[in-house]
């Protein structure tokens, strides 16, 4: 858990010494990097967010994981600024589609999540100089009507990233969203929508999924909707299901305690004067790497009260993004799946 306060010991969060280029930049102000998986040509497997920013921020690059591959969008642009990669996701479907669009040349591949020993082991050996989150699912996960990350009707409560798509539950790890639901007590499913979702009426929704769960298991998407709308009322439409959803979602992938455990590992694989960079599409997950972020560029870090400074005693490299980069309009009104994300980079010291 990163230690968070502001101190009482006068010092700074360190700055960056001249302000980047690519900080001033507006963001996504070319066209769009577009491309279809062949079996669905008309269907962009996923179009990458904050593009521009992303491709600023990675100029440079000689080395740089991508450890959210997906379709391999971004991936596209560090390949295309002469960066050799290493893309790593945990769904196996993003990891094919990502091979079938950038081949083999100048890319390796891993198929983990970026939180897994094995994964910060291969991203320290690859010694890079960029690493990227860009957190949360694909458009191709949600489209895809049988991973279940949808309320479309019918579709089933699976929400598990490392779930191969068509085969449910074969090989797959861990619990479903089905099962979550059919499961937890009530304190922990009212702490699920509370948290994960700001849901004003989380425990009365807890509750009626409990009441409902002891005559029929949730099973499909229209189960846990019909939940919602009995608690939320009639009023009660695709934004509440969107929200209560993903809430779902982040439980089931455990996204939040991932990110907060694997944001030091992969800060300490960079290379000096390495940079990270994190897109996030949810508070809980911009507040993480927030606060991570600005405690690390704090130099100390003792409590406020304490006389001699016992702690690291230094910054450990500088906030690039002083607040989050977001998509312009333009972006929103052309790929309205980017319309939360909002982008920070921290760039480690030379020689920490
Ligand atoms: C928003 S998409 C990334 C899209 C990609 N940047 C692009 O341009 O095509 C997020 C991807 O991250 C993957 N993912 C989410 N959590 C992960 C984790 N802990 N480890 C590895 N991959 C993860 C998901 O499976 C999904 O493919």
């Amino acid at each position: 858990m990163p230690v968070c306060h502001t101190g009482g010991r006068g010092f700074e969060p360190r700055q960056p010494r001249q302000p980047r280029s690519w900080l001033r930049l507006p963001t996504q102000t070319g066209p769009f990097l577009l491309w279809s998986v062949p079996t669905a040509p008309s269907i962009p497997y996923h179009v990458p967010v904050l593009a521009e920013s992303v491709r600023a921020w990675g100029t440079g690059s000689r080395r740089a994981v991508d450890a959210t591959l997906g379709g391999g969008g971004h991936a596209a642009i560090f390949r295309e600024l002469g960066a050799t990669v290493l893309g790593i996701d945990r769904d196996p479907d993003a990891i094919a589609a990502a091979r079938r669009h950038l081949g083999t040349a100048g890319i390796e591949y891993l198929e983990a999540s970026f939180a897994a020993p094995a994964a910060t082991a291969a991203i320290r050996e690859f010694h890079p100089d960029r690493i990227l989150l860009d957190l949360g699912v694909s458009s191709h996960q949600i489209d895809a009507a049988e991973r279940g990350f949808t309320f479309r009707p019918g579709a089933p409560l699976d929400m598990r990233m490392g779930a191969g798509a068509g085969v449910k539950g074969q090989g797959a790890r861990g619990v479903t969203a089905a099962d979550l639901l059919n499961s937890w007590p009530v304190e922990r499913l009212s702490t699920v929508f509370s948290d994960y979702a700001d849901e004003r009426r989380a425990r009365a929704l807890a509750k009626e999924v409990v009441r409902r769960r002891l005559s029929a298991p949730f099973g499909v998407s229209d189960d846990f909707v019909n939940a919602i709308r009995a608690v939320l009322g009639s009023r009660s439409g695709p934004s509440d299901f969107a929200r209560l959803f993903q809430a779902l979602r982040i439980a089931v992938n455990e996204e939040l305690d991932s990110l907060e455990a694997a944001l030091p590992e992969l800060r300490d694989a960079l290379v000096p004067g390495g940079s990270l960079g994190v897109i996030t599409y949810h508070s809980g997950e911009d507040r993480i790497v927030k606060h991570t972020f600005r405690e690390w560029s704090r130099e100390c870090v003792c409590p406020p009260r304490q006389p001699v400074c016992t702690c690291r005693g230094h910054a450990l490299g500088t906030v690039l993004t002083k607040k989050a980069i977001v998509p312009q309009p333009s972006e929103i009104a052309a790929n309205p799946r980017a319309r939360s994300a909002r982008f920070r980079a921290f760039e480690v010291a030379d020689g920490v």
